[in-house]
């Protein structure tokens, strides 16, 4: 067997996982869902399921990565009792990281191109209804898009083709810190903003009415907050497992899994201030979907000094969160293929650029070619890719980590305690046993079934 890679340092391991967790969920997706099922009622859901679902799992897969030193590919095999079927969820994390990335890499090639069209200068001096517009053709277009698509895939295999430490870990280090420092520019912009107060309100004053506005009622808003809470941490596929499987035992596990969820949060709530006070400063619909930070936040440079180049640096250092995600899905893609099927690392890049770039191309046809097609209560190829990720493969994906690390017939509580607790730093609070066996399954359990049943039935 390789020996493992490690990182550098416990910053560079901070950074990475929260690379991975930071990324178009924080910037994109929450402000478009948040606008969708109506602002600060749907935020307060969301962060209650960030602290009391998503923590405690973080902390378990990152134990299983740890303890197993494999991805997830591998890593049930190695902790099962004998005998057991655990191992069997290495397939639902490989077709959970397969399916985001099927469409994770269209949005990643949108932050490109606007990239591109901030340096070109498109939208300087224009009306906040030819950057809709903007958007709108560029969904039309599938060579366009298809073209930003396949070079974030080539450039992001092109890093982790150098390997864990000289360019997964240093690139992501100055890049996080880079948009950090930007996002709070941004915020100071966007509440200034004339009329900004009516958007603030919207995403910072709770109007739990607004819960039940969605179709399909309450309980499709409190599924699509459970769903957000895993994407933006991203947990039950094993994507951050990996990254436990590349640290040693210096340091216990809790506290580590809150640093990067406070990161992860703080970015998120960022974007929203960025976000809100934009849409109502410009009249742009807060409700419309993944377009929305497409659509405002060309608007918000137009208005500020130096507005072009401020675009230009905030789109690239989001390129780059996207990328610090794509990558660390694309190490985890390429370790299964070493792990499953012993190929080497060239091989396994190889073959996986191919067929990361083939199941892409639905996505990126979906908004034009195929725009007919149309699932009932979900929507179109990219909603359907998202919806099978992240209110599915997620959610049970988390249910199969927590009950591996708390059940007797799984890898059991005490190993996952003792994994958990080695190393400096705060410790898994033993206490909460109870709540993590049998109060958080039923929860999520609860929250999946009455989700499907209110969002289906509508
Ligand atoms: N957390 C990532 C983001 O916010 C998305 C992700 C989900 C990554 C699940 C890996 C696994 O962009």
């Amino acid at each position: 067997m390789r020996e493992r890679e490690k990182f550098g340092s416990r910053l560079g391991f901070i950074l990475i996982s929260a690379g991975c967790a930071i990324g178009l969920g924080n910037v994109w997706r929450f402000p478009w869902i948040t606008g969708q099922y109506g602002g600060a009622a749907f935020v307060l859901i969301y962060l209650l399921f960030l602290l009391i679902l998503g923590l405690p799992i973080m902390v378990m897969e990152f134990a299983v990565g740890r303890a197993s030193q494999l991805s997830a590919a591998r890593s049930f095999h190695a902790l099962e009792p004998r005998g057991t079927k655990w191992h069997l969820y290495g397939y639902g994390a490989m077709l959970g990281n397969y399916m985001l990335m099927a469409f994770y890499t269209t949005v990643g090639g949108w932050m490109l191109a606007y990239f591109y069209k901030m340096v070109k200068g498109e939208f300087v001096n224009v009306t906040p209804a030819y950057i809709g517009d903007s958007f709108n053709q560029m969904l039309g277009n599938p060579l366009y898009m298809g073209f930003w698509m396949v070079v974030t895939v080539l450039l992001c295999f092109a890093v982790c083709s150098r390997g864990l430490r000289n360019g997964v870990e240093k690139i992501n280090k100055v890049m996080m810190t880079c948009l950090l420092v930007l996002i709070l520019v941004l915020v100071v912009r966007s509440v200034t903003l004339p009329g900004a107060a009516e958007g603030l309100a919207f995403y910072l004053k709770p109007d739990f009415s607004k819960l039940y506005e969605a179709e399909g009622g309450l309980f499709e808003s409190i599924f699509a907050a459970m769903g957000q809470a895993f994407f933006t941490l991203s947990l039950g596929i094993g994507a951050l497992a990996i990254f436990g499987s590349y640290i040693d035992q210096d340091r216990s596990l809790t506290g580590e899994a809150i640093s990067i969820t406070l990161l992860d949060t703080f970015v998120a709530l960022m974007s929203g201030l960025i976000i809100f006070p934009a849409c109502s400063s410009f009249g742009v619909d807060a409700g419309q979907g993944p377009a929305l930070i497409f659509v405002t936040l060309p608007n918000i440079f137009n208005q500020m000094a130096g507005g072009r180049f401020w675009g230009a640096l905030f789109f690239l250092f989001m390129a780059f969160a996207a990328f610090s995600t794509i990558i660390a899905v694309f190490e985890n893609i390429i370790s299964f293929g070493m792990d499953l099927w012993g190929w080497s690392r060239k091989k396994t890049v190889v073959f996986n650029l191919f067929f990361v770039l083939l199941i892409s191309l639905p996505c990126v046809l979906g908004f034009n070619v195929w725009s007919g097609f149309s699932v009932p209560h979900i929507g179109g190829v990219q909603d359907l890719e998202d919806f099978i990720v992240s209110n599915n493969l997620l959610p049970l994906g988390s249910l199969v980590y927590l009950l591996f690390c708390t059940s007797r017939y799984g890898w059991g509580w005490d190993n996952f305690l003792r994994e958990a607790d080695a190393g400096d730093g705060l410790k898994f609070p033993k206490g909460l046993r109870i709540y993590v066996t049998y109060v958080l399954p039923a929860i999520v359990l609860f929250i999946f079934a009455m989700g499907y049943i209110q969002k289906f039935s509508a």
